[in-house]
């Protein structure tokens, strides 16, 4: 049976038991607190508990998808990006799955899963697994008050008849999200079956979604629970058509056969692999990048651009690699765009070509790669961490990405320490990376918006707590650019409540001083101060209040600062958007 084939039997099975057929959304999510969508339920999180589905119209339908749907998603997931190459890790892969929100539950789904593998797919179930917190490790948040699942037990053994060898119970994978900060999730039961060559595959993944997780990782019993059930089509379609990886699938083969039989089997697998995920990120609108999806999209591009270079002779274009996966996909895709994805890979590699020979050259001349080298081959040359790592081998084997991390944020705390430090000469022309003034103007507004910084960022403090931490600021004319530690969104109203608390620091008419301590003594003080390593050894510390003890804000800075915040005038935040993962940018400006 053919992939095609396959998904749409899936469909028109759910389809005739009264579920609403919902397109693909895009792999670039609508929910802010994940990058890619990763599993089918995503375009329909809202839906378990959120939004009525039977009133919200669907955007892509264009009316509501009612209370059963089913959809077959293309989805990506980085978690395995570093395996892909063996044979069966992938990034794309498509996901069918069948959801309700609060029409049917697991007497139902059990039901469906059981007769689509069985009597549509003549696929005989090898074991299920059901969840037992008594399998689970201590010390996992998730799973803590979720009980046994009886019910699921009794529905396999009772209802579908399989016997009690065949039902496993399971703790550490049988529990289903959230996905993101915060969302529904719930206990899994998973489907097994065998494989041409005797493995055990879990093919199907049924979620109940019988809780809400907050972003305080508390569970909470969702009023109407729901289903949420994912199907990878790849390992189904392996399973179905008897082959022993899912390279050698329909899905795959058209793409195998386009690349020289000679080429060794991971940098050909690795080719499929980043073709199709490539194509697919960059039809969805995604661009080459240093952050987000657009630094996840660039490791595809740059990985199959080395391995390119590598081959030297590849004996086959890559453009054609590209129009296969379009050709093979645009029946069931019809977004994907061939000459868009083509125009994006070669721009990405007609820059990155250039230093790449460079960049092996100085690789080849290494004795060892440790993780500072590797971040110079990263400074210098533009190479991911994770294609110096692949490429330096036996050289590399003690490369760890925690010294690769290391490096980088030394290199930040050095450059950042220059910066404080040339400050420290009250120049009038400043330009020291984290601000910027021309004239006398230009620095008295600057001035305002340093102090100004200081007041925001023991404001984020105090409404976000204390874990807040600075990772850079940048001030021009206009503005204060500040990043700071936060892994998720502020909400509009904690935005208020920062604006409020500098308002009302401002009004107060504080006076700003510094005293210049021996760092010892400075680290006494209590103030704040992010980059240990690199301070003299008398370093300044700015403090917002009366004295020292009792200041509202303490800082080691190099200044300049107003004398009194009053001459801060309003404070308005712009902006506050994700930077990297993990780290957020503010934008503020003053009247
Ligand atoms: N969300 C679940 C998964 O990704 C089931 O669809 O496995």
């Amino acid at each position: 049976m053919s992939s095609d084939e396959i998904r749409k039997r899936f469909l028109e099975y759910f389809e005739k038991r009264g579920h609403i057929i919902v397109p693909s959304s895009s792999l670039i999510p609508d929910d802010p607190s994940v990058l890619l969508t990763t599993a089918g339920m995503q375009q329909f999180k809202p839906y378990y508990g959120e939004l009525d589905p039977m009133t919200t119209v669907h955007p892509s339908i264009g009316r509501p998808v009612g209370e059963n749907v089913a959809s077959v998603q293309r989805c990506f997931r980085t978690s395995d990006i570093d395996e892909v190459g063996d044979e069966s890790h992938l990034t794309f892969f498509e996901m069918l799955g069948n959801f309700s929100f609060g029409g049917y539950f697991k007497k139902e789904a059990i039901r469906y899963g059981y007769d689509f593998v069985v009597n549509e797919m003549k696929l005989p179930i090898e074991y299920v697994t059901i969840f037992d917190p008594a399998r689970v490790p201590g010390g996992d948040w998730r799973k803590e008050g979720v009980p046994f699942d009886q019910e699921s037990y009794d529905i396999w053994k009772n209802e579908i008849g399989l016997s009690e060898e065949k039902i496993k119970r399971e703790g550490v994978d049988n529990f289903w999200g959230p996905t993101g900060n915060e969302g529904p999730c719930g206990p899994t039961t998973e489907l097994y079956v065998r494989s041409v060559d005797g493995k055990d595959i879990e093919v199907w993944n049924i979620v109940f979604n019988e809780f809400y997780c907050d972003k305080n990782r508390k569970l909470m019993r969702l009023k109407t629970p729901g289903v949420d059930t994912g199907m990878g089509l790849e390992r189904l379609a392996m399973v179905v058509q008897k082959v022993p990886t899912i390279f050698e699938t329909d899905l795959f083969v058209p793409l195998m056969a386009f690349i020289p039989e000679a080429m060794p089997t991971d940098r050909k697998l690795i080719f499929a692999d980043h073709a199709r995920g490539s194509a697919f990120l960059i039809s969805d609108g995604v661009r080459p990048s240093n952050k987000e999806a657009g630094y996840i999209l660039r490791r595809l591009l740059r990985r199959i651009i080395v391995h390119m270079y590598l081959e030297q002779n590849p004996g086959f274009d890559f453009r054609k690699l590209f129009e296969t996966v379009v050709r093979n996909y645009k029946d069931f895709y019809p977004e994907l765009d061939h000459e868009t994805t083509v125009s994006v890979f070669e721009e990405e590699n007609r820059k990155f070509r250039k230093t790449i020979a460079n960049g092996l050259r100085e690789l080849k001349k290494m004795p060892l790669v440790d993780g500072k080298s590797a971040f110079r081959l990263y400074e210098t040359f533009g190479i991911p961490y994770e294609i110096i790592k692949e490429l330096s081998d036996d050289k590399g084997k003690n490369l760890r990405r925690e010294d690769f991390d290391k490096e980088f944020k030394r290199h930040q705390e050095i450059s950042r320490a220059g910066q404080e430090r040339k400050f420290g000469g009250h120049g009038l022309l400043l330009d020291t990376g984290e601000l910027k003034a021309g004239n006398e103007e230009e620095l008295k507004k600057v001035t305002r918006l340093h102090t100004a910084t200081h007041l925001l960022h023991q404001a984020l403090r105090d409404v976000l707590g204390n874990s807040v931490r600075q990772m850079g600021s940048d001030i021009t004319v206009e503005r204060t650019r500040f990043d700071y530690t936060l892994d998720r969104k502020m909400t509009p109203e904690e935005i208020k409540k920062v604006e409020a608390i500098v308002d009302e620091k401002v009004s107060a008419g504080l006076p700003v001083s510094f005293k210049e301590l021996p760092l010892r003594e400075a680290e006494k003080t209590g103030a704040l101060h992010f980059f240990k390593a690199k301070y003299p050894s008398l370093v300044k510390v700015y403090y917002i209040g009366d004295s020292i003890e009792k200041a509202y804000s303490k800082e080691f800075c190099g200044g300049p600062h107003v004398n009194n915040t009053a001459e801060i005038g309003r404070v308005k935040i712009l902006k506050d958007e994700a930077s990297s993962a993990g780290v957020r940018r503010i934008r503020a400006a003053v009247d």
